[in-house]
């Protein structure tokens, strides 16, 4: 079901990406190494990730690596090589000799045990070991592994040098394919470092693929196709104004469809209820944006109420909190540009989202 809230995991339920997925294939048959699936919130990277993966029919690992981090508070390389191979083995599950095989293949690690589709560590486990007894597997296989990182930029918050691993992995293992996606794409770029001739990952190759928001006509056809497949009536008119005020981005469009659709809500009352539970998600992802510095949400007020040039936003901003200067206040915009929450447009900066803009305003 297209208005299912859940990230896609079915073809079948994913509208259109047929161009990304077809990038997506086409990296891997190339045996690229590294892959980002880059963009904003809710414009659907892990429902990519998800079909992406299940089409590649590859042995692969997934994490959300967002969830990891703000369970732990940090990533240990214990629990991050624990949930690799959980997943891994899960993923095979489905195909008993290759699972035989891998667990073989892991079990002259020191302190390993494994019992179906969990594995334990006695002691702290070696990653980049693990990494090579991954690669020897797929190597002599002759499959490809795939260790999926969804909102890789956390791995940035854990303390540990991942990037490092990234690029051993990438310069020395050729048979896996590490993929990230990101929707701070700033700071993804930041934790890569794949221009930053300071960092492991400098001068590396890495196939982007940049999700965008979908068109007018994307946008109307996606939630037409919807109301279809819930044998739903509405008009044409209410379709319009749904994406006059939801714009191209699909998490928004898929919960407009569920609540009306699913739900039966009025049309009026669907978007009540969809600006509602807006509310408390955008402020649950800027709380700790505002716990470092209320100008952020000044910014971002700023921005929704409509000033685009940098001598407007300091303005209100300064009316609202007093002097801040001026390198201070530039380095907040970039961060804000880095975490996605504004683009820098001709017009000057702006916010996205329309649904985020209309938050803000509140704040
Ligand atoms: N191409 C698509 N077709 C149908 N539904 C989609 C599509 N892409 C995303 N969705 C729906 O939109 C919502 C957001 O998708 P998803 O969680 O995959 O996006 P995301 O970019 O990973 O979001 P976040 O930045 O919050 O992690 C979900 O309800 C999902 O089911
Ligand atoms: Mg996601």
């Amino acid at each position: 079901m297209l208005f299912d809230l859940q990230p896609k995991t079915r073809r079948e339920d994913l509208y259109d990406r047929e161009k990304e997925l077809l990038e997506f294939r086409d990296a891997l048959s190339l045996g690229e190494r590294l892959l980002l699936l880059l963009g904003i919130r809710r414009l659907g990277k892990s429902s990519l990730l998800n079909v992406a993966l299940r089409e590649s029919g590859f042995p692969c690992a997934k994490l959300d690596v967002r969830s990891l981090y703000f369970t732990h508070g940090s990533i240990p390389q214990e629990t991050l090589a624990k949930r690799i191979l959980d997943s891994l083995l899960e993923s095979l599950s489905a195909k008993h000799k290759l699972q035989l095989g891998l667990e073989k293949a892991l079990s002259s690690i020191k302190g390993i045990r494994i019992s179906g589709i969990h594995v334990e560590f006695e002691k702290k486990p070696d990653l980049a070991e693990l990494l090579e007894k991954l690669d020897s597997w797929a190597e002599k296989e002759g499959t490809r592994v795939i260790l999926a990182f969804d909102e890789a930029q956390y791995l940035r918050l854990s303390g540990i040098q991942y990037d490092g691993m990234i690029a051993y992995a990438v310069d020395n293992l050729s048979n896996l394919t590490f993929v990230l996606t990101g929707s701070e794409v700033g700071m993804l770029h930041d934790f890569l470092g794949l221009d930053n001739p300071k960092k492991p990952l400098f001068g590396r190759y890495a196939r982007e693929i940049i999700l965008e928001r979908f068109t007018r006509e994307q946008s109307e056809d996606f939630l037409r196709k919807g109301f279809e497949e819930l044998d739903f009536k509405v008009t044409l008119s209410e379709i319009e104004n749904a994406v006059n005020r939801l714009d191209g981005i699909v998490g928004w469009l898929t919960m407009y469809g569920y609540l009306r659709g699913v739900r039966k809500l009025s049309e009026k009352d669907a978007l009540n209820e969809l600006f509602r539970k807006a509310h408390a998600l955008v402020r649950d992802e800027l709380s700790s944006l505002l716990s470092f510095s209320r100008r952020y949400g000044f910014i971002l007020k700023a921005v929704a109420l409509g000033n685009h040039r940098w001598s407007e936003i300091k303005d209100y901003v300064e009316v609202k909190s007093g002097h801040v200067n001026d390198a201070k206040f530039s380095a907040l915009l970039k961060n804000l540009v880095k975490y996605g929450y504004l683009i820098k447009t001709e017009r000057g900066y702006e916010i996205p989202d329309p649904v985020v803009s209309e938050v803000v305003k509140t704040l």
